[in-house]
């Protein structure tokens, strides 16, 4: 039986290393063909708001004006990898739609082979997809401008180790942008645990007939790390301008930016 099938979404959440990154691929190869449309209806549509604010640069002017006048996120012609890339949407986004006129040569590396089926069938053209490790990112040091990851750090079997990748791969001066769902707070936060807890993995069991996938789901945004202590992680990196802008109240989504400084080797 596979590692998904055997293990409970309760379980998943505290797997770690291979085991987990096993749990996670098969659970992705499970829901890719319909990954895109239960976000669609289960965030309405601010899933794909969010990361097309995250990846314009109105977000850096808007919620990060001092970042926004040293740099943008993306300047033309840059290279681009996105890690955790699923479906495609960044590299959509980025290289055929909104953010074309950049002409950005994206690169999408994501452990489910299934998801990276989905992105290629859904992606005009030649787009780069790879079947990888996001811990263990096969690229040399600085070999890309701009590193982004959209909604997949509580997936990652070593979050640290896979920060450090980015940090790695990114060039000097090149940016790291990551966005994703975190624990909500407050009294607002009460209602979206409910909505996590409950009514994410009935939706996702009607829509998929996995109800495990949207329960563990659920369950791994109330146990993510906060966005401060992602930023602290990329700090400690060597990571310099490092700003949270909050994309949602009560902290349910957030993008963090930061910069690898020029003589930025890994800490
Ligand atoms: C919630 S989806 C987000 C997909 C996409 N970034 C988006 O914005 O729609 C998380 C993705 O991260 C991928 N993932 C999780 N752990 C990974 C790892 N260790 N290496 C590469 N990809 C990973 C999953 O397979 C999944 O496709």
């Amino acid at each position: 039986m596979s590692t998904f099938r055997a293990t409970s979404a309760e379980r998943g959440t505290t797997l770690t290393g291979d085991a987990k990154l096993e749990f996670v691929s098969q659970l992705f190869d499970v829901v890719a063909h319909r990954y895109d449309a239960v976000n669609a209806v289960l965030a309405l549509g601010f899933v794909d708001r969010w990361r097309r604010k995250a990846l314009s640069a109105g977000l850096v002017a808007t919620f990060a004006p001092a970042f926004a006048r040293g740099r943008r996120v993306f300047r033309r012609g840059d290279s681009v990898l996105d890690v955790g890339c699923g479906t495609g949407n960044v590299t959509r986004f980025l290289e055929y739609e909104a953010m074309n006129y950049l002409a950005l040569d994206v690169v999408g590396v994501d452990c489910s082979k299934n998801m990276i089926e989905e992105a290629r069938r859904l992606t005009p053209g030649e787009a780069k997809y790879e079947v990888g490790n996001a811990g263990k990112l096969r690229f040399a040091d600085a070999s890309f401008d701009c590193v982004t990851t959209c909604y997949t750090l509580r997936n990652f079997s070593d979050v640290p180790e896979t920060l450090r990748e980015m940090f790695r791969v990114c060039k000097p001066n090149g940016t790291l942008l990551i966005l994703d769902a975190f624990p909500p707070t407050g009294i607002f936060g009460a209602v979206l645990r409910l909505w996590l807890r409950f009514v994410l993995p009935l939706v996702g069991a009607l829509m998929t007939g996995e109800k495990k996938a949207y329960a563990y789901l659920g369950t791994s945004i109330e146990r993510a790390r906060t966005p401060r202590e992602v930023a602290d992680e990329l700090e400690a990196l060597g990571a310099e301008a490092v700003e949270i802008s909050a994309l949602f109240p009560f902290g349910a989504a957030s993008a963090i930016i930061a910069r690898k400084p020029f003589d930025g080797s890994s800490k």
